[in-house]
């Protein structure tokens, strides 16, 4: 029998007594004069508390006598390489990394750009901010120099950390140059570089570059934990908006450390010791989330694994690292799955490991196909969850709590709202739809612990992105329907993100780019579906009057442009020419339609449309690409 009803009921009667109970897993310097209350106009959870967040990741537990747990397991199958550190051992390189920031100048405050692969110094950095008070913020690997530009011109950071390469399946990716790049593009500069040097690449050092191994080593001193209002923020994690300015989110110390110690045990059914396993990148939130804060927080073991899915060797990899080191449960998006079950469909290679330690799969980032998850429930004989959260929230608004007692499983569905999340899904007027009634999915205010307060440097942004539309709740941005059973659907973004390889992407900013092409006139890009990336960008655009290079020409610049511009990660391979846009009278472009040709779906001609005969010439420009009918 689930608890999730009664723990649910327990929220709602008392909410700020649910979460002072909460609290209760963390060690606080001074109480808070309020669990929650507004501050400035924005909702603040924990005000008046002091804390600091590295101190309840490690020092807390060492200090328990719990040092020689294993904290941290790394695992590259990019290079063979494995470590094991303990809790002790972390704190003692966060420590020594700590006092190298501070050395460098580094002090409470001050924001630090975190641009690494997939290795410890990474973890070691973010943990290293927050003993010292600074807030980090961590740049995907897989985005490009204009990209990191952006983030540090609205970031200011004092300090860049990063690392001479990152490794990709047959590519090693210098990172140096792009850091340089990037750092020339942007007006802000920062004092200091600190590079990590992987032997597969090695950079050469500038005068404002220090090494970091060197520096380390060389360090006497340990950083302490350095007191922070429980308000102050711990990192900003930038994410897609609907232009090419990226939303700067804002986490909190201590209501992100209540939410993330609360959600380990309550959705994951993970305590101390446990061994959790989430196979995402630092780069995103559900790396800093699940990667970093929530399992040491917690006192488990976290595994941080630099490789793929499949390739790197096989489609076996996962089943590898779970039986090697007893993963209790996976939290990964459900494109690694699709990418597996296409190499394997019929999980061979997972007869292959033991997995008697395994006992849960969680999937979020993008929508979970029943495919998908009938799959892995057929090959891996355990519960396979599907929970759906976004950046802004820092964890889960739906889940299924398998550490409250599992509740029936629905495909295709998230299952039910967690303690502080009111859902309520809205008509375009505001007004509560009736149950399968697709809406606007929105929370009521005030959002729960973890939750952005706001955006860097940008509180009327934040207000106009996510509060303005409907007034006393939170707009996520995702449309959907609750059933009669009050489990929630999540069917589509209502803005013009799409989700590539659970990569979160802005169509409008790919716009940008390519209307910034010289020959380029006018332009669409939109969200196809994918088998296994889940969607993919397709750019339309229309070229100007005169232009004498070959439409096929233009195509391969604008490719080659959004990836220079945003990253590989962006994943745009194809780009058509077409005579027109297809558009209302009104001039609105017409992309549902243009979707739904290329994903080959019935579509009505759409009564305004202004020039009917447009979509024929469309098809057949899209069929000589190979998409659509
Ligand atoms: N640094 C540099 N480049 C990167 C990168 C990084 N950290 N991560 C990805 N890229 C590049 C890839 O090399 C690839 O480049 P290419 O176009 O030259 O091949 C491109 O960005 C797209 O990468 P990716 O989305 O990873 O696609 P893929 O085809 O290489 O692999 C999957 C497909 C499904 C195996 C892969 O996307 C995957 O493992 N997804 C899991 C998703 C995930 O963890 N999401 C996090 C949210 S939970
Ligand atoms: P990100 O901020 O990158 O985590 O992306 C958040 C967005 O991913 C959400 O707003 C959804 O559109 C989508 N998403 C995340 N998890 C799920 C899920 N379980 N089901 C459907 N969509 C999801």
């Amino acid at each position: 029998m689930s608890r999730y009803a009664e723990t649910y009921a327990r929220w709602k009667a008392d909410p700020h007594g649910f979460w002072a109970t909460a609290a209760g897993q963390i060690d606080w310097i001074s109480p808070w004069d309020s669990v929650q209350a507004k501050v400035d106009g924005l909702d603040r959870w924990f005000v008046g508390a002091t804390c600091n967040t590295c101190w309840n990741a490690i020092d807390r537990h060492v200090a328990a006598g719990q040092g020689e747990r294993t904290a941290l397991i790394f695992d590259s199958a990019m290079t063979g390489t494995k470590a094991r550190f303990t809790y002790a051992a972390l704190q003692d390189e966060v420590a020594r990394l700590g006092a190298v920031l501070q050395d460098l100048g580094a002090v409470k405050g001050d924001r630090i750009i975190i641009y690494m692969p997939m290795i410890p110094q990474a973890l070691f950095a973010m943990l290293a901010c927050a003993r010292i008070g600074a807030i980090h913020s961590v740049v995907f690997g897989g985005f490009a120099p204009a990209e990191l530009a952006t983030r540090i011109s609205d970031a200011k950071p004092r300090l860049i950390l990063t690392a001479s390469c990152g490794l990709e399946p047959g590519r090693t990716i210098a990172y140096k140059p792009l850091v340089d790049e990037a750092i020339e593009l942007s007006p802000h500069k920062p004092d200091k570089v600190l590079l990590f040097q992987r032997p597969e690449v090695t950079a050469a050092l500038g005068g404002s570059d220090v090494d970091w191994d060197s520096a380390v080593t060389a360090q006497r001193r340990r950083a302490d934990c350095v007191a922070v209002a429980a308000t102050d923020p711990l990192y900003i994690l930038y994410t897609s908006g609907t232009t090419g300015q990226p939303k700067g989110v804002v986490r909190d110390n201590g209501g992100h450390m209540v939410a993330l110690r609360w959600s380990m045990e309550a959705i994951y059914d993970i305590g101390p010791g446990d061994v959790f396993w989430s196979a995402s990148d630092v780069g995103w939130v559900v790396g800093h989330s699940y990667i970093v804060y929530a399992p040491l927080l917690t006192g488990a073991t976290t595994v941080m694994f630099e490789g793929k899915p499949v390739g790197t060797p096989d489609a076996g990899a996962f089943w590898r690292v779970i039986s090697d080191y007893k993963v209790k449960a996976l939290f990964t998006a459900p494109t690694a799955f699709r990418a597996i079950k296409k190499e394997d469909p019929e999980g061979q290679l997972i007869g292959k490991y033991d997995l008697s330690a395994f006992k849960a799969l969680f999937l979020a980032g993008e929508r979970a196909d029943p495919d998908t998850v009938k799959w892995a429930e057929n090959h891996l004989h355990v519960p396979v969850i599907d929970h759906w959260w976004q950046t802004e929230t820092g964890w889960s608004i739906a889940a299924n709590p398998l550490g409250l007692g599992k509740l029936p499983v629905k495909h295709g569905s998230p299952t039910v709202a967690m303690p502080g999340y009111e859902i309520h899904v809205l008509d375009e007027g505001g007004h509560e739809v009736r149950p399968g009634i697709l809406g606007a999915i929105c929370v009521k205010l005030p959002l729960p612990p973890s939750c952005l307060p706001t955006l860097w440097n940008a509180d009327e942004r934040f207000r106009q992105s996510y509060l303005s539309h409907f007034p006393g709740y939170y707009e996520t941005a995702d449309a959907g329907y609750i059933d009669d059973d009050g489990y929630l659907y999540i069917m589509s973004r209502t803005d013009d993100i799409i989700n590539v390889a659970g990569h979160r992407l802005s169509t409008g900013a790919m716009e940008e780019i390519l209307a910034a092409h010289q020959s380029v006139a006018e332009c669409a890009v939109l969200g196809i579906a994918d088998e296994v990336k889940g969607q993919l960008p397709l750019g339309f655009i229309v070229l100007k009057a005169g232009v004498s290079k070959l439409p096929s020409d233009v195509e391969k610049e604008c490719v080659k442009l959004v990836r220079e511009k945003i990253g590989a990660v962006a994943a745009l391979k194809t780009v058509i020419t077409i005579k027109r846009l297809p558009k209302t009278r009104s001039g609105k472009i017409l992309r549902g339609t243009m979707r739904k040709m290329a994903d080959k779906e019935d579509f009505k001609m759409p009564a305004t449309i202004d020039d009917p005969a447009i979509l024929g010439e469309i098809a057949e420009a899209m069929k000589a690409h190979g998409i659509g009918a």
